[in-house]
């Protein structure tokens, strides 16, 4: 499999190095605009290959595409991250116009290709490829559930003193702090729903915390996280590249799921070689189901300035 990374920032490098590193991938092309710069990452992440193990080859390119020709999933990071104190939706103006012409540069040399969008606002920007691309819908995911999931189950797992493998839990709606929404009712520890361990309000706390993950880690970081958003990535990539049929939390569009249509927004997914296989109805508790399409009108706003 050939992925490419646009982007070669903390994410975008973070990205190629798990991805590399689960050495499922035979071709990682890291792309950036910066001169030289995705030369460097690339060439710094191979000089790790014999002490990791990977068979991977990273390539690093400067803003041209035709490198990147015959690519089955591309990773889009590219644009501006939040600073302290900033939403994901503030970053639209500039990262819409950048996620627009990537994308169809991408496309351009590799029409085949499964596109998984990660810049800010998550949701927005991937509805956006959606409506600029036209691409099959099973082709674009939003990475933003996989992520929220992971901050989820380390909250939970905090709050149970137990390790992450003991948990398991889902994030669905917005990828944004006030959008996302932690099933907290389908939560469990080792089969045991976490309502049996944990009181309502501590359950509400996690949610929580969850909500703010992003901001929480931006405000200690100067600029938004790296390491779990690479991580996320990778595995979607890797339940692409090996057609497991993993589900994950992705940014799908919906055509009357859950409710609604003409919006991109987390919802669980069948993730195999098709890239969205299938998009899974979970039953939800009537409050979830109201945070849900509470989130959709938030996503929606944003979609609104796409213009
Ligand atoms: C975050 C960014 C990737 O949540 O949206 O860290």
């Amino acid at each position: 499999m050939k992925v490419t990374v646009v982007g070669a920032g903390a994410v975008g490098a973070s990205c190629a190095e798990y991805i590399a590193i689960k050495n499922f991938a035979s071709e990682v092309v890291l792309i950036d605009i910066k001169e030289g710069f995705a030369e460097g990452k690339a060439m710094d992440l191979m000089q790790t290959a014999s002490l990791n193990g990977f068979d991977s080859k990273i390539t690093g390119v400067t803003n041209d595409y035709s490198k990147t020709a015959d690519s089955d999933v591309a990773v889009i990071t590219s644009g501006i991250p939040r600073k302290p104190g900033m939403t994901r939706e503030e970053l639209i103006g500039i990262n819409a116009g950048i996620v627009k012409s990537v994308s169809e540069s991408l496309i351009k040399y590799s029409p085949n290709l499964i596109i998984i969008v990660v810049s800010n606002p998550m949701d927005a920007m991937a509805y956006l490829t959606h409506k600029s691309t036209g691409l099959p819908k099973n082709r674009i995911i939003g990475m933003g559930g996989a992520l929220d999931s992971a901050r989820f189950k380390y909250r939970l797992a905090e709050a149970l003193e137990c390790p992450q493998s003991d948990v398991d839990g889902m994030v669905i709606g917005g990828h944004s702090d006030v959008g996302m929404v932690p099933l907290t009712s389908l939560a469990v520890r080792n089969s045991v729903p976490v309502t049996e361990f944990l009181s309502e309000e501590r359950l509400t706390q996690v949610a929580e915390e969850t909500k703010v993950g992003g901001a929480t880690l931006t405000k200690l970081l100067g600029t938004s996280a790296w390491y779990a958003p690479g991580a996320a990535v990778s595995e979607m990539v890797k339940a692409i590249a090996l057609d497991s049929k993993k589900i994950f939390p992705c940014s799908a569009l919906l055509d009357g799921e859950y409710g609604l249509s003409d919006i991109s927004i987390g919802v669980p997914c069948i993730i195999g070689k098709n890239g969205i296989e299938k998009i899974v109805e979970v039953k939800l508790t009537e409050a979830e189901k109201n945070k849900l399409a509470e989130s959709a009108v938030g996503v929606r706003n944003t979609n609104s300035l796409l213009g």
